[in-house]
């Protein structure tokens, strides 16, 4: 979502926002604008709809210098993304800037009472509601310290004062920056909502939306908490919330390397980032779980073992890719802990007036820990009295600070906004709680708890053999010829498909197979995915993954409800994944499995075109279809954390050859903070 940077500080400003605002470029925006104040120039404004490149084109065209100054990304939601909606935004003056992330709910109410007022507004955004009413709120408190003074020498009162006041106006979600030329070497921000960092340097102080854009500057943040307002001076910050009373800066060390969040020599994060899936589950796992004995130990959790033995349902609320991984998870928790759960969509769950009992328990799974819905359904299931965990990404995110208790995936930053390492993390962290839970509640043996800890253990090495290892057991078989074309097929507008080389293809690594396959498919227009039990989650997720990137319509389905409709969309023009993965020594996964195939020789019979995702030594499956990708055997549980990473690679290389943005896809944002 939009993006915010502001600095003070000796360096050159505009350098500096810029250079922020880039690295927050991830958060998806489509206008960019930046104000900058403290020369003689007075204050200064360079805005350009499009990509940074545009706005940093203005600024060579038409140079800027200042002391001080904040810039912004803008995601729109208010008005198009055009130059003149672009953030900053001015009050009457032009003296005072704003830039803003979230949204005023209230502005149309505040903007008629604005205009009664005499102000002028000149953009289709809420934003500049807000610039002008902290402008109000100056004037009026100026005639105030007037007539108080017996109206001698007019007093301008602080801007800070200003911005607390016409905060007090909003409702509705914000973060805001302002400047104003008459106030030297000062910079105000306010949070409501969504996220806003502080980072302190060495005489130099920073504002930023996230802490990848000031991360190579600073790793000492403080994490804005709602209600608070920050004043940014080259002496330093101090913080107050709304009502004025002085508060502590918490200053929090980052530990991340500001080198992860680069590409490291990938053409696209995403890329990097499915490569650093290995990683990421190992951070996840280590310190969690004793490969002796298979005992999960979970830390930060507010929530007793007694409370865990007592909760009679758990529901899970998250978002998108948050919400597959939660579906994946309850077939973990009930299967392993044989307890119930509940998985809401985050953006319902408030909606449909819930009746949770104290007794259950609330999972919240996000990336980001600030996702708007998400803290919504959070603040639901508190108010009917149910405790709070989550499972998140980015520590001290607003969502962790109201859990009772958090399992932080250390898959470090995700840049791409397709999200892919933080997916796999969120399913192992899910994995961690199932088993810990069945221990704490006895639903499971010793023997079991750590034969599952061992086979946890073995999943980075086996994922990197699948995305690292071309000589690797695993590989990719083409079977079955694609079906004759019809005359109808032929002369319809679908295309027709390359036939299948029918031949055992030569080891190829993953991502070369999935290379091929992307060149097989890239111009299709639908996709189908399926799975059954755990798997039909990762269907959703890949159909997600590719809809999102390559802009290709795709749907995830279990696979056993393709007869009670879905069937109608099959022909020859249609790929259709098939997650097809067993666990050989688990009964009710090869149950599956068979029930599987038999869907799979439905759409054959259909013409579909079949990609299945195999398990490695399963060659009965490669004669039924037309392209097989196997992967390592795993325990059912831990499959989908192998299988998911071809759906990935598939959906990556299918827009990289439609030429698509893979890492900042169109009209979507890494992290959601409106409703
Ligand atoms: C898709 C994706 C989104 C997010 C969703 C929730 O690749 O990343 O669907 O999963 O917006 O975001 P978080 O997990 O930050 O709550």
């Amino acid at each position: 979502m939009c993006g915010i940077v502001g600095y003070i500080g000796p360096k050159p400003v505009v350098p500096v926002i810029i250079e922020g605002l880039r690295r927050l470029e991830y958060r998806g925006y489509d206008s960019a604008g930046i104000a900058v104040a403290g020369s003689p120039d007075g204050l200064q404004l360079r805005r350009a709809p499009g990509k940074l490149r545009n706005l940093e084109a203005v600024i060579a065209e038409h140079p800027i210098h200042g002391t001080f100054g904040i810039g912004h990304t803008r995601w729109a939601t208010h008005g198009r993304p055009t130059e003149e909606n672009a953030h900053p935004h001015r009050d009457c003056t032009g003296s005072l800037v704003v830039v803003h992330n979230g949204i005023v709910e209230n502005y149309l109410a505040l903007k008629q009472q604005l205009t009664a007022k005499g102000h002028t507004f000149v953009t289709e955004t809420d934003t500049e509601i807000i610039a002008h009413l902290i402008e109000q709120e100056l004037k009026e408190m100026e005639e105030l310290l007037a007539s108080t003074r017996g109206n001698s020498e007019p007093t301008r009162p602080a801007l800070e004062e200003a911005v607390r006041e016409a905060v007090k106006h909003l409702t509705g979600a914000f973060a805001i920056g302002v400047l104003s030329a008459h106030e030297p070497n000062k910079l105000v921000a306010a949070r409501s909502g969504p996220p806003a960092v502080l980072g302190i340097g060495d005489g130099e102080y920073f504002l930023a939306s996230d802490v990848p854009g000031i991360l190579h500057h600073t790793r000492n943040i403080h994490f804005l908490a709602d209600g608070e307002l920050a004043v940014l001076t080259p002496e330093g910050v101090s913080l107050s919330d709304f009502s004025g009373r002085p508060l502590e800066l918490k200053t929090q060390r980052i530990a991340w390397d500001p080198i992860q969040a680069e590409k490291a020599g990938y053409k696209h994060f995403m890329l990097k980032e499915i490569n650093e899936q290995p990683r990421a589950i190992r951070d996840t796992t280590l310190g969690r779980i004793s490969f002796d004995t298979g005992q999960v130990f979970l830390d930060n959790l507010d929530i007793s073992a007694d409370d865990l033995r007592r909760a009679t349902q758990i529901t899970i609320a998250a978002c998108g890719t948050s919400w597959h991984a939660g579906l994946a998870g309850k077939f973990m928790i009930e299967r392993l802990a044989r307890l119930p759960v509940d998985v809401d969509y985050a953006s319902e769950y408030r909606y449909r007036d819930p009746i949770p009992s104290p007794l259950d328990l609330g999972l919240l799974i996000t990336q980001s820990g600030e996702t708007a819905d998400t803290l919504a359904a959070q603040a639901e299931l508190i108010s009917k009295g149910s405790k709070t965990l989550a499972i998140c990404n980015v520590v001290g995110s607003a969502i962790t600070r109201r859990a009772n208790g958090t399992i932080t995936t250390n898959a470090g930053p995700e840049i791409g906004v397709a999200s892919t390492k933080a997916f796999t993390a969120q399913l192992t962290a899910l994995f961690l709680l199932a088993l810990h839970l069945a221990q704490v509640r006895n639903t499971i043996t010793p023997e079991d708890s750590l034969r599952l800890a061992t086979e946890l253990g073995r999943l980075p090495s086996k994922l990197e053999s699948m995305l690292l290892d071309p000589s690797n057991t695993i590989g990719m078989s083409e079977g079955v010829a694609a079906p004759t074309l019809t005359s109808a097929a032929t002369s319809s507008s679908t295309p027709a498909w390359p036939g299948p080389e029918r031949r055992r293809a030569p080891r190829l690594t993953l991502d070369e197979q999935c290379q091929h396959l992307a060149r097989l498919f890239h111009a299709a227009s639908n996709f189908l995915f399926l799975g059954r039990g755990i798997h039909y989650p990762i269907a959703l997720e890949g159909a997600l993954k590719l809809k999102e990137i390559s802009y290709i319509h795709a749907e995830g389905y279990p696979a056993g409800e393709m007869k009670h409709g879905p069937n109608a969309l099959i022909d020859e023009s249609l790929p259709v994944v098939c997650i097809a993965t067993k666990d050989p020594d688990d009964p009710a996964s090869v149950l599956k499995y068979e029930k599987t195939l038999s869907n799979i020789q439905e759409v054959t019979a259909r013409a579909g075109r079949v990609i299945a995702i195999a398990t490695e030594g399963d060659d009965q499956i490669a004669s039924l279809v037309e392209h097989t990708i196997h992967i390592p055997k795993a325990p059912e549980l831990l499959l989908p954390i192998l299988e998911v990473v071809p759906l990935q690679l598939v959906a990556y290389h299918i827009a990289v050859r439609r030429g698509c943005d893979v890492d900042q896809p169109r009209n979507l944002a890494k992290s959601v903070t409106v409703e």
